[in-house]
């Protein structure tokens, strides 16, 4: 069950900042960081920044001690000005342009290549570094269940160099007369279970033996991230699978991202219309906030714990019927939430009318960061909790904002 929310404060916060609106919770963040770090001490606990690149959340996680996870030059910039230093920092990515590559060496962070073609852009630029840092990130082809576009570390997904073209990678680092840093790869996201980390941690392992014969012992191993709660029993269970393969957890490097934030941050939205649908046994709320705040319930059928905050007016829905909580989106998979009654009480729901501020829970993670403007909707702002105080970290999107790229 994720954590219970700070209600009073999501309730001010909604009324000083308006909705739909993100709060991040940073102690709450600190403290799953923390708990991987306890579990895996001395290793690099690199945050995915994709899953929520608030900067304020970023700044506070790097001075916890996080590194950062970066895929493009942007992000390497979000991580250098939350003031990541070059040794915490690592850069993946399928698709880096060459110009991305050059930018992550300059910047001193490892670069993992994700083909044997990148692998030759990333030694070619590296030749003129002085200490490049550089690591092979590896197709595990391993079937974690989770949904099939988290699956990242399948056989079949477009990441990684397979592991049958390991020795033909090592040939060409050591062609190039460069060390190799890392072996690594990410087995998938939103798992909810520690167990595909054994056969992770098994093949990482084989695969820096094989570096090793080859005369390029890696320095660290990468586990990349994907657990879907961080918990003390999960993260127990994570350093459990791993430890029998790779018992020196100060070598390892783990990417963390969900598990970090998503129980750490809400969206805050208020009800703003009613539309039942009484022939059909069912009625919509129909929210301020949808698929453009939220992506993730469309696009893989995640399910979000909601809560009510602050009570709107009564609802008059026939009783007996489905509640869900719809966005305001030109898209009939513009659903939120389905079925509110599973989640809130009888008596909750009854208050759920227009004006109420509901908190869609484990969205702290891929929410905010894959918000768009589709149908002409503005970014939401971004709030932070820290030591029981609200702030704002980033205000709410304006249409001058949007006019600004226009030529
Ligand atoms: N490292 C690498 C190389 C990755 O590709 C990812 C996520 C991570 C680390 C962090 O994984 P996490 O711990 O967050 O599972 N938008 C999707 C998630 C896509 C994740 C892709 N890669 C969602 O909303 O569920």
């Amino acid at each position: 069950m994720p954590p219970v929310h700070p209600g009073a404060l999501l309730a001010d916060a909604a009324a000083r900042w308006g909705t739909p609106l993100y709060v991040t919770d940073l102690d709450a963040a600190a403290a799953r960081l923390h708990g991987y770090a306890d579990a895996f001490p001395g290793a690099l606990i690199a945050y995915a920044v994709k899953a929520n690149p608030d900067p304020q959340l970023l700044r506070r996680l790097v001075a916890e001690g996080a590194g950062v996870e970066v895929v493009t030059a942007v992000e390497l910039a979000l991580a250098r000005r939350a003031g990541c230093p070059p040794e915490r920092l690592v850069m993946n990515g399928v698709g880096k342009r060459d110009e991305e590559i050059r930018l992550a060496l300059e910047a001193g962070a490892l670069v993992n290549a994700e083909s044997l073609h990148e692998l030759g852009v990333l030694l070619r630029t590296a030749a003129g570094h002085d200490a490049p840092r550089i690591g092979l990130r590896l197709n595990p082809a391993l079937d974690a269940e989770t949904h099939p576009h988290l699956a990242t570390g399948a056989g079949g997904s477009k990441f990684g160099i397979p592991l049958a073209q390991l020795p033909q990678a090592l040939r060409l680092v050591r062609e190039a007369g460069i060390g190799l840093e890392s072996v690594g790869a990410h087995v998938g996201s939103a798992l909810e279970s520690a167990e595909p980390y054994a056969a992770l941690a098994e093949r990482l392992a084989e695969a820096a033996a094989i570096a090793s014969a080859a005369g390029l012992p890696p320095a660290r191993i990468d586990l990349g991230g994907g657990l879907l709660v961080a918990d003390d029993a999960a993260l127990d269970a994570l350093a459990d699978a791993v430890r029998s393969h790779l018992p020196d957890a100060a070598r390892l490097i783990l990417e963390p991202g969900r598990s970090v934030v998503a129980d750490a941050g809400w969206l805050l939205t208020r009800v703003v219309r009613v539309q039942p649908r009484p022939a059909e046994g069912l009625a919509y709320l129909v929210a301020d906030a949808g698929m453009t705040e939220l992506i993730r319930p469309m696009l893989y059928g995640a399910t979000h714990p909601v809560s009510l905050v602050v009570p709107g007016a009564r609802l008059e829905v026939d009783g007996g019927g489905e509640v869900h909580l719809a966005g305001p989106i030109c898209e009939a998979g513009d659903i939120l939430v389905r079925c509110l009654e599973r989640s809130l009480t009888a008596e909750e729901l009854a208050g759920a009318g227009p004006g109420a501020v509901l908190a869609i829970g484990r969205a702290g993670a891929y929410g905010a960061a894959m918000a768009s403007v589709y149908n002409g909707r503005l970014r939401p702002a971004e709030v932070v909790l820290e030591a029981g105080e609200a702030r704002l970290s980033r205000r709410r999107e304006t249409l001058d904002d949007l006019l600004s790229r226009d030529a």
